[in-house]
């Protein structure tokens, strides 16, 4: 087949996106039981049992097609969230809330504001739907707002704004992020990516939702279930926007697209404040573990508002990445995202955390 012919040309511009290596693979590949995935920032303690409840409950109902628009779970989140059940979309991931979004609003020449190391799929769509991605610069392992700032031109739809940032870890500080918001033109859409939004600091959580509620109607802010949650399995997201946006994304979208698994799940979890608690402790404690390590290694490091931390190994992280797979832990190098000495490390289970942190150690000492 003549795939130049044939494929869109603008998903001929695009990247593979790498996910981190299954657990199975790596068994297989090193002949090794029990390897701990430490790589896609997963849950370590998994769903709740509400979760698993919810899931065994709607087995009776598999045969069913789902709510096309999901209405139940989006009306508890406009009840839980105060805003309008037609301001939000529900999509299969946060990552279907992406391209969603990107198909209902990016076409041809269109630019959209990137920033250089970031969460890849908003480049992707971007590229699917033949618009232009503008890449801007970091400060470090920081965004750089005033480079987006300079970078909008009369051609900027969107721009990207992953907040914490997935790979670095980082988070925008309240007040910056709301000056900066108040820099850009109500012409242009902000989508702020907080997948993460949940493990931040409460000083690097802009209130994005409030500042919406408020009247920011340019913004549009996507969060995931996967995370915090422990349902990356069940694939569910989702968007919160204008009324007229979220209406455009229904109008496009793939009407079966959240499975009635992953609503009933979402639904039964929603109010799971004490599960919530209980990780984000968890996750508290085990931060300061790798902080203390890793200031004894001398290591450069990015405090995190995220569930993974990224570490500057100051060598060849693809390399270092495969010693430590040997030894039956999966990371994630960076060197894709354009990092190329650092690793992104999930958190995971005390112990494994341990054993990831005395393995390391082994390695670069
Ligand atoms: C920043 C960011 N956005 C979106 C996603 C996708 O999340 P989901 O599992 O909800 O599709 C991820 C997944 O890791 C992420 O890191």
């Amino acid at each position: 087949m003549d795939i130049k012919r044939i494929g869109n040309p603008g998903a001929l511009k695009t990247s593979v996106y790498v996910p981190g290596k299954l657990k199975v693979e790596v068994e297989r590949e090193f002949g090794l039981s029990n390897v701990i995935k430490m790589a896609s920032n997963e849950s370590a303690d998994g769903a709740s049992n509400l979760a698993k409840d919810a899931y065994l409950k709607i087995a009776d109902q598999l045969h069913v097609y789902p709510d096309s628009i999901s209405r139940e779970l989006r009306q508890e989140l406009a009840r839980k969230l105060g805003c309008e059940i037609d301001q939000i979309t529900i999509s299969n991931g946060a990552d279907g809330v992406i391209y969603n979004l990107g198909m209902a609003i990016v076409s041809e020449d269109d630019e959209a504001v990137i920033p250089e190391i970031t969460f890849p799929l908003y480049e992707t769509i971007v590229k699917v739907m033949r618009g232009r991605p503008v890449k801007t610069k970091m400060k470090g392992f920081r965004i750089d707002l005033q480079d987006i700032l300079r970078s909008i031109t009369p051609k900027t739809k969107a721009i990207f704004l992953c907040n914490p940032n997935n790979p670095t870890g980082d988070a925008q500080r309240k007040e910056e992020l709301i000056a900066f918001l108040g820099q850009v033109s109500k012409d242009i859409l902000v989508v702020i990516d907080e997948a993460y939004i949940d493990f931040a600091a409460p000083d690097a959580d802009p209130q994005s939702i409030a500042l919406f509620n408020g009247g920011m109607d340019n913004l549009f802010i996507i969060r995931s279930f996967s995370k915090i949650y422990g349902l990356a399995g069940v694939r569910v997201g989702y968007g919160i926007g204008h009324e007229d946006l979220i209406s455009l994304i229904h109008r496009i979208k793939p009407p079966f697209n959240v499975s009635i698994v992953a609503e009933s799940v979402a639904l039964a979890v929603l109010e799971n404040n004490n599960f919530v608690d209980k990780i984000l402790e968890e996750i508290h404690q085990e931060k300061e573990l790798y902080y203390k390590r890793l200031d004894e290694l001398q290591l450069t490091y990015v405090k995190s508002h995220t569930n993974f931390i990224l570490i500057d190994t100051g060598r060849d992280a693809a390399q270092i990445s495969r010693q430590i797979l040997k030894k039956g832990i999966i990371i994630r190098p960076c060197t894709g995202f354009g990092l190329p000495t650092c690793i992104r490390v999930t958190i995971g289970k005390h112990e494994d955390n341990l054993n990831f942190l005395d393995t390391f150690k082994e390695l670069i000492s």
